[in-house]
């Protein structure tokens, strides 16, 4: 069999243990009706979302991060002090600075890792993967904690029927360790792409540097998502076609080699096109959206996390994580579980 690690240079890692977490508070499509001009047959037949969960004012994404991990450690048998590394891929948080990872690890008492965030929106926990895996393979750590967790909740403008039907707060992680036989399990190829030429079509535009917060301009949501979907929507499928092209070619792979697929859960529909793409069936694509909407950077580690505690993934199953976000970030892995 030949060596499927995408750089010669990099040894494999698997992942040790995964968690999931999202808050109790569901959301329906008829409660948001209740708010905006909508409805649960517009939000359902365009995107697939039929609910989502939201955060209490309480939590704080760092909170949904630090359950998310507990369960991912629980699962990967390794104590906090282990940890030599936390990276939490997140938009949403819990201040400018310090970064969130640093609250995470305060509430771990991780005291031996590394702390840092990712900004790379829906595609951040596949960044943070890449980001791993390179300090596991130059044994710059041995046991890597990555994180993606968002409150959503608390930067979407509830006035706005475009956006406010499709997001939700929750946190998945997993336990990143070096693997054992090199090139056969873990991480087999990566792959990750950005665009700093389409910033606007999804983007945050007041809080930070380029436009602070005023009383005027907190008053025309300027510190809320603003997105503009058709245009999203068409770089998504394009992107995460190419991404998953690329992983798969760099791990040799053909599309029939392929378990399961998990995409990001952003649309049923960009989904859907990128499974006519890979011409696989559909119950090899994971979507878990109908009960969460687009939780960004933690879509797909809550879905990763469901697909392995249900069963849908096995030991052994080679699978495809692909992502796509604002950025324009775009973000493809191949692993063999
Ligand atoms: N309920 C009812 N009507 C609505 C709603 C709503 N919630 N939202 C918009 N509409 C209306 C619009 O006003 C528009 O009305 P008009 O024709 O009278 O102007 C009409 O519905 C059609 O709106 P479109 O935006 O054209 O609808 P579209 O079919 O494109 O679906 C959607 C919108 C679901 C947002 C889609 O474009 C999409 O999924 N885009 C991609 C989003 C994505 O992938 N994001 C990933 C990254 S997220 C991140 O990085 C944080």
């Amino acid at each position: 069999m030949p060596k499927i690690t995408n750089n010669p240079n990099l040894c494999s890692i698997r992942v040790a243990g995964t968690g999931s977490y999202v808050p109790d508070k569901v959301l329906t499509n008829d409660d948001l009706a209740k708010i905006v001009d909508t409805s649960d047959e517009w939000i359902r037949s365009r995107t697939g979302i039929q609910e989502r969960r939201i955060a209490s004012d309480a939590q704080a994404t760092s909170d949904l991060a630090t359950e998310a991990a507990k369960r991912a450690m629980e699962q990967a048998g390794v104590t906090a002090e282990e940890i030599d590394l936390i990276i939490v891929a997140t938009i949403s948080p819990d201040t400018f600075f310090p970064s969130t990872a640093c609250y995470v690890q305060r509430n771990l008492a991780a005291k031996n890792a590394v702390c840092f965030d990712i900004s790379a929106a829906c595609s951040g926990f596949l960044y943070a993967m890449s980001v791993a895996r390179q300090f596991i393979s130059t044994h710059t750590c041995d046991t890597a904690l990555i994180i993606g967790a968002e409150k959503l909740s608390s930067m979407v403008n509830w006035e706005d029927r475009n956006t406010c039907v499709l997001f939700g707060d929750g946190a998945g992680a997993a336990v990143l360790k070096r693997a054992e036989l090199d090139g056969e399990q873990g991480v087999l190829s990566a792959y990750m792409g950005s665009d700093g030429n389409q910033t606007d079509i999804l983007v945050v535009p007041g809080g930070g540097s380029a436009c602070p917060i005023t009383p005027d301009n907190a008053e025309q949501r300027l510190n809320t998502i603003s997105m503009q979907g058709k245009e999203v929507y068409r770089y998504a499928v394009t992107a995460m076609r190419r991404a998953c092209d690329r992983v798969l070619q760099r791990a040799n792979l053909k599309p029939e080699d392929i378990s399961m697929v998990i995409p990001h859960q952003a649309n049923f529909r960009i989904i859907e096109a990128i499974r006519e793409r890979l011409d696989v069936p559909p119950e090899k694509m994971f979507i878990n959206l109908q009960k969460y909407g687009n939780t960004s950077a933690a879509a797909i580690a809550i879905a990763l996390d469901e697909a392995h505690r249900s069963g849908a993934i096995q030991r052994g199953d080679k699978i495809v994580l692909v992502a796509f976000g604002a950025g324009l970030t775009w973000a493809a892995a191949a692993i063999c579980w």
